[in-house]
């Protein structure tokens, strides 16, 4: 059943095991995360980009597309339908469409105005029961457009943001979305510990694919408690679909080329990682 977030990333904070948050673009990849986290018998986030959101038709169709999969699949774990990387129109979009849960990224706006966007944004799902994350610092490379430059979360811009009463809070400590650089140190684990240290609320860990399990597991142990995973999934599918076509089964198999096949292998490895992912997180069943 679809459930905000609020207590199910405090539980995870306060027993340190995190929550995964997997990114969707389309019908293959919400039945993969969700028939995942079922198997698992665990709570779940699925979230899109505004990108992803666009690219399948809007917000209302992407929330309905859960919906439904919810419905057909018969999912009964929690499952948060969450905005990923909202800016301020879009995250007021997805709490009158009916999210769960949106993220506000003002990492791009002048500090205040971050500030006061991520406050009316709290207002106004709050008001609707829905859950709000917000930035401080930024998460490096580019995701669906959304650029940032890896600085690291401020701690007294952490707690500023915190007081608005955002349900959790995503911080830059030397993490990056899409592949990590060969030259790439690790996670800031001094910075982690300083924003744990000053701040209750569940934390973030975005640009979670290709960081090492070891550090994965550490910084939950320290207060991390969701965690994005993105291209990792779409790699997957990427690498299992090539091996299809590389094999020829589009061409030498039986109706090789219907999508329905064509697009199974690739399913099946995104529902893979998110269970592997599941794994690493600690994430206890509910069953
Ligand atoms: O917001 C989504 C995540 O931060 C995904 O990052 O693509 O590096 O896994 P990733
Ligand atoms: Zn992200």
């Amino acid at each position: 059943s679809l459930v905000n977030g609020n207590e199910i990333f405090a539980e995870a904070r306060k027993g340190h095991y995190a929550v995964g948050a997997f990114n969707t673009n389309n019908l293959e990849w919400t039945r993969a995360i969700l028939g995942a986290a079922q198997e698992k018998g665990t709570p779940v986030l699925i979230q899109t980009s505004m990108g992803a959101a666009k690219y399948m038709g809007g917000y209302e169709l992407c929330l309905n597309l859960v919906q439904q999969t919810i419905k057909s699949m018969n999912i009964t774990v929690p499952v948060i339908m969450h905005l990923d990387h909202g800016n301020y129109e879009a995250a007021k979009e997805c709490i009158e469409v009916g999210y769960n849960s949106v993220m506000f990224d003002g990492h791009d706006l002048p500090f205040a105005e971050n500030l006061e966007k991520t406050k009316e944004i709290v207002k106004l799902a709050h008001a609707k029961g829905m859950s709000v994350e917000a930035e401080v610092g930024s998460i490096g490379g580019e995701e669906d457009g959304v650029i940032g430059e890896g600085e690291l979360a401020n701690v007294e811009e952490a707690k500023q943001l915190n007081a608005t009463g955002v349900d959790y809070l995503a911080c830059g400590i030397g993490n990056i979305h899409g592949q990590y650089p060969d030259n790439w140190t690790g996670l800031k684990f001094e910075r982690l510990q300083e924003l744990a240290d000053a701040i209750s609320t569940p934390l973030v860990l975005h640009g979670g694919s290709g960081i090492p399990k070891d550090q994965i597991q550490k910084a939950i142990s320290m207060g991390i408690a969701k965690v994005n995973v993105n291209t990792e999934c779409q790699m997957a599918f990427a690498k299992a679909t090539r091996k299809y076509i590389e094999e020829g089964h589009d061409q030498n198999d039986i109706k090789g080329y219907d999508p329905r096949k064509l697009l199974a292998p690739g399913t099946k490895a995104i529902e893979d990682i998110v269970k592997s992912r599941i794994d690493w997180f600690g994430t206890p069943s509910v069953k």
